[in-house]
């Protein structure tokens, strides 16, 4: 349990570090990851938080939406995820229907997703309905992350990917979430696919940060889907997603390379072989 050992090294992000960065003004970098290399890669690159989302059910399994991702499944990728990080504080997703029928059944499952992977806490979908919970779970000692707006495990009453909190009621029930999660107890709280101006509104009234994706520029911190932001995907293209890079034309480009050179017979060379 490589992060709760080391959990008191000078450099190891946590809860207290999370807040300390809202006080100070100073911007949160938050990406996604679901396996090993790309969590030791994004914190050698100094991400402060690595979400292992599960966003893994649609860029990872290929599914259309995050629905069938399983607890035992978010767990497999969180503790791989967790062996990559030294600085980072890792976060993992409750998936659809692991806390939503009972509020024990949220507390159970966060407890066996901190006991079995290592990570340092645990994201719910969700605001007000689901305040006790989260209370509960944070008394136990799990840092709560909260996630509101478009929440992705409520894409069919939604009815689709539309942005929240368009409407005057809307967005005064995100506000009013926002806050009743705070006061039950999370570390902080992803808003996703808002209006900017309510956003600002949002992280103006809390004392914990916000992380944005697709919440404009005046969220606390930021946090994008790792496949997106690197261009593996090219399918997925939203107007809140920067690509800072174009992975999936070169792996294509590596491969086809490859290909060619084992056809012709080009590949090993003497130097290659023993
Ligand atoms: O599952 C996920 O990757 C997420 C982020 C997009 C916030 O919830």
């Amino acid at each position: 349990m490589k992060q709760v050992s080391d959990i008191s090294g000078p450099k190891r992000i946590t809860t207290r570090t999370i807040a300390e960065m809202k006080r100070k003004g100073q911007p949160i970098a938050c990406l996604t990851a679901y396996d090993f290399i790309t969590s030791r890669l994004l914190d050698r690159a100094g991400i402060d938080l690595v979400l292992v989302g599960d966003s893994l059910g649609m860029v990872f399994q290929g599914q259309e939406t995050t629905i069938s991702v399983t607890l035992d499944e978010m767990i497999y990728h969180a503790k791989t995820v967790v062996r990559g990080v030294d600085r980072a504080m890792v976060i993992v997703d409750m998936p659809f229907m692991s806390y939503q029928v009972h509020a024990d059944d949220g507390f159970r499952n966060a407890g066996r997703v901190m006991k079995e992977t290592g990570a340092g806490g645990v994201k719910f979908e969700g605001g007000e309905r689901i305040a006790e919970m989260v209370h509960k779970v944070m008394q136990a000692g799990i840092p709560v992350m909260g996630h509101i707006g478009l929440t992705p495990q409520s894409i069919h009453q939604f009815g689709g990917y539309q942005p929240r909190g368009v409407s005057p009621g809307e967005a005064k029930q995100l506000l009013r979430d926002a806050k009743v999660l705070e006061e039950a107890g999370a570390f902080s709280v992803v808003l996703e696919k808002i209006p900017g101006v309510l956003a600002t509104k949002i992280t103006k009234s809390l004392r914990i940060p916000t992380i944005g994706i697709g919440a404009g520029i005046h969220c606390d911190g930021q946090v994008l889907v790792v496949s997106d932001m690197l261009g593996l995907y090219e399918d997925f293209n939203p107007r809140f997603v920067r690509k800072y890079a174009h992975l999936a034309q070169a792996i294509q480009e590596s491969v086809s390379g490859y290909v060619k050179d084992v056809k012709a017979g080009k590949f090993p060379s003497k130097e290659e072989s023993y």
